[in-house]
């Protein structure tokens, strides 16, 4: 029997830090992703940083209501521009584009809630995690999916004979891919699309990152996350490999915005603990 053990996967992908209980819901939709939307959000003299990200992947990214790409790595990708007295553009893009984008160098960072992995990290060098994710499993309220308590106590649950969504080249995907099939792993360009096909029918479940998949289940009746226990995704801005100047300018920016707390308080605003 297949069993979901995503944490197997994870503990290869990166650290092994549990998830602290996170509360809360940021409600923000994502219904109006613009691809290859530019924008600007400040000016400085130092040229521009161009990110690339794939804005539907709230709250670490999202379309707002003005168009613009807003969430937690905007704001961290700002907050590291500022630093290195740069103009952030931000550029929106399928997911599986950015790690090519990249290496094309149509774009300088990578900041998507992207999990470290050691696959990615032959195409491109990683700084430091600022935030960490873990992979879930949605499914309509009524689903037959259930996770199993497993013989060391976990809950695992075993998706055999389900039509499963996922992004597009993200963890979820290579995961779900690699363990039950190509031919049941439905590919989308984004989470937003992945779940508009669960909610219509299409599909028995969705395997997302935690964060973004409580929102998608808050912003639309019907659905519910699995209980299940995973280990933890580090998430890390990517940079080209050998594009050594700016990695460590980005890596100190980054250190620098732990350090004195200002990373935590851009989470803090999106993801507020409880309590
Ligand atoms: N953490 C997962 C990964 O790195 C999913 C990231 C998806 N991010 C996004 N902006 N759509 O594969």
């Amino acid at each position: 029997m297949k069993k979901l053990s995503i944490a197997m996967l994870s503990m290869v992908l990166a650290g092994s830090m549990l998830l602290s209980a996170c509360g809360g819901n940021t409600q923000q939709t994502t219904d109006e992703t613009t691809d290859d939307a530019a924008q600007t959000e400040q000016t400085t003299d130092g040229g521009t940083l161009v990110m690339g990200t794939n804005a539907a992947f709230p709250p670490y990214e999202f379309v707002d209501e003005n168009n613009k790409v807003a969430g937690i790595d905007a704001e961290i990708a700002g907050a590291i521009a500022e630093k290195l007295g740069m103009t952030l553009e931000i550029k929106d893009m399928a997911f599986d584009s950015l790690i090519p984008a990249l290496s094309g160098g149509t774009v300088d960072i990578v900041l998507a809630g992207m999990t470290v992995t050691p696959d990615r990290e032959q195409n491109v060098d990683f700084t430091d995690s600022y935030a960490t994710g873990i992979q879930v499993v949605i499914v309509p309220e009524d689903s037959d999916i259930a996770p199993v308590e497993q013989e060391d106590g976990t809950m695992a649950v075993d998706l055999t004979g389900k039509t499963i969504g996922v992004q597009s080249g993200t963890t979820g995907d290579i995961y779900c891919t690699g363990d039950y099939g190509q031919e049941n792993v439905k590919q989308y360009d984004n989470g937003a699309l992945a779940v508009a096909a669960l909610v219509n029918g299409q599909i028995d479940c969705v395997v997302i990152d935690n964060e973004p998949a409580k929102n998608f289940v808050a912003a639309n009746s019907g659905l519910k996350i699995l209980d299940t226990e995973y280990i933890t995704e580090d998430y890390a801005a990517a940079i080209a490999k050998g594009n050594t100047e700016l990695y460590d300018q980005v890596n100190t920016a980054i250190q620098e915005l732990k350090d004195d707390g200002t990373i935590a308080s851009i989470i803090e605003k999106y993801i507020p603990s409880e309590g």
